[in-house]
């Protein structure tokens, strides 16, 4: 059996029907670029899950990471190593604030589940909220917090989350005006927490700037550094999730910073090891673990802290510094925003535009007042037509994403863009 055969009868995929998958073989990637079996070569247009920040094949995560495999691939987690102590310590050098102890996993989603714990064990109070508006992972926990369809096939879930509406401008919750967007979520997020009981909270999970589960989207100014004196007034922990937007996804190392707000805990993976090994983390408070560091931690994992996985970490951290990644997809990112502009004004079919550093979307819409997404054959049209044309991104019903390595240039940002608007303008 060739490749695609044995992963018809053996390999399971996420999140998919697999009666009805053909998936290609991919077998080679450089930069930003991967070529399927046949030859044909793909622009990376949303760092595939939105994890590979440095593209493919980064000659120097590679070297580090070939590097520890040849000096120690695995070590008890009971011990300290010298690839987790430079991760850690670069992971506190980025951070904001006093985000200075890092717990080690292997996922963002299983970075959220300790997060649920260190917030429970910190505060002694069970009740977690969160956004509709969110993805945080596929575990039982992290789904529990997720508000997005992928949440409902999953329950019952974990008991005790709660979750509250966000203020998406584009489809606001009971027709809001924009202006009044943050202050009427706050009132409405403070009316929950008192009726659920502000003594119960542990902590309200936030992605910073909203990811798949809320089609790319910032928080209104002012909304985070409401939600952070909410927090502060009740005893409630705040958890920002930076799993997508950490690492210079916005134009910042992490989103929170756009708002100013520090948070007590940051969860992250992907863009921290820019995908090519499986890692997590938890970055927790001085104040936190003032206290937690006294009690015995009831967490660990068998790969908490793996060598490969902090070596390659590290090196990934070396490399947005020194290539200055962060500065890079802020600029760019500026020309996203004026190529979202001019797109929208010229085609009536896109309804919104959204974006921030190399993190947008373009939603398309069959009537721009109504805000009617496409009909679904024309969605399903998507995917196969920019695949067709030589770019690969994500594409959600009728949203299509945009969120091409770090390392793109200018050239291959326009490249990528002119494809998406031909496909929009061709779409029938
Ligand atoms: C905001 C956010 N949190 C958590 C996760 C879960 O991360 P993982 O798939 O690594 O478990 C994701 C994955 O897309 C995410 O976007």
């Amino acid at each position: 059996m060739n490749t695609q055969e044995l992963d018809k009868r053996h390999v399971i995929h996420s999140w998919s029907v697999n009666d009805k998958l053909n998936p290609k073989v991919i077998n080679e990637s450089a930069g930003m670029y991967f070529s399927d079996a046949d030859g044909n070569r793909y622009l990376e247009f949303s760092s595939a899950l939105v994890n590979l920040n440095l593209g493919h094949q980064h000659p120097t995560v590679i070297a580090a990471l070939k590097e520890q495999a040849d000096k120690l691939c695995y070590i008890h987690p009971g011990f300290a190593n010298e690839s987790r102590s430079e991760a850690a310590r670069a992971i506190a050098e980025v951070t904001p604030g006093d985000l200075n102890q890092v717990f080690f996993t292997t996922s963002g989603a299983d970075a959220n589940e300790n997060a649920i714990k260190f917030a429970r064990f910190f505060t002694g109070r069970t009740k977690l909220m969160a956004k509709y508006r969110s993805y945080h992972g596929a575990t039982m926990g992290a789904i529990s917090l997720t508000g997005d369809n992928r949440r409902t096939p999953a329950e019952p879930g974990i008991p005790g989350v709660v979750h509250f509406p966000d203020p998406f401008s584009y489809r606001p919750p009971h027709g809001v005006a924009e202006e009044d967007l943050a202050a009427h979520a706050l009132d409405h997020l403070r009316y929950l927490i008192e009726w659920e009981g502000k003594d119960s909270i542990a902590a309200i999970f936030l992605e910073s700037v909203a990811g798949s589960g809320g089609g790319y989207h910032s928080l209104p100014d002012g909304y985070l550094k409401g939600v952070r004196d909410l927090c502060d007034e009740f005893g409630i922990l705040l958890v920002c999730d930076e799993v997508m937007v950490g690492f210079g996804r916005t134009g910042k190392w992490f989103a929170c910073e756009h708002y100013d707000v520090v948070p007590d805990i940051i969860t992250m993976a992907k863009g921290l090891t820019n995908g090519y090994v499986p890692l997590g983390a938890v970055a927790v408070s001085d104040r936190i673990m003032e206290k937690l560091n006294a009690e015995k931690l009831w967490a660990g994992l068998t790969y908490n802290g793996h060598p490969l996985g902090c070596a390659t970490a590290a090196a990934c951290i070396k490399v947005y510094h020194e290539e200055n990644l962060i500065e890079n997809a802020a600029k760019m990112g500026a020309i996203v925003d004026a190529r979202f502009a001019k797109m929208k004004a010229d085609h009536a079919i896109i309804g919104d535009v959204r974006n921030i550093g190399l993190f947008g979307c373009i939603e398309l819409v069959s009537d721009r007042n109504a805000k009617t997404p496409i009909a679904a054959e024309l969605q399903a049209k998507l995917k196969p037509m920019l695949m067709a044309r030589g770019l690969s991104t994500l594409v959600k019903g009728h949203i299509i994403f945009v969120g091409p390595p770090l390392i793109i240039t200018e050239d291959l940002l326009h490249e990528g863009l002119d494809i998406i608007e031909s496909v929009i303008k061709d779409l029938k």
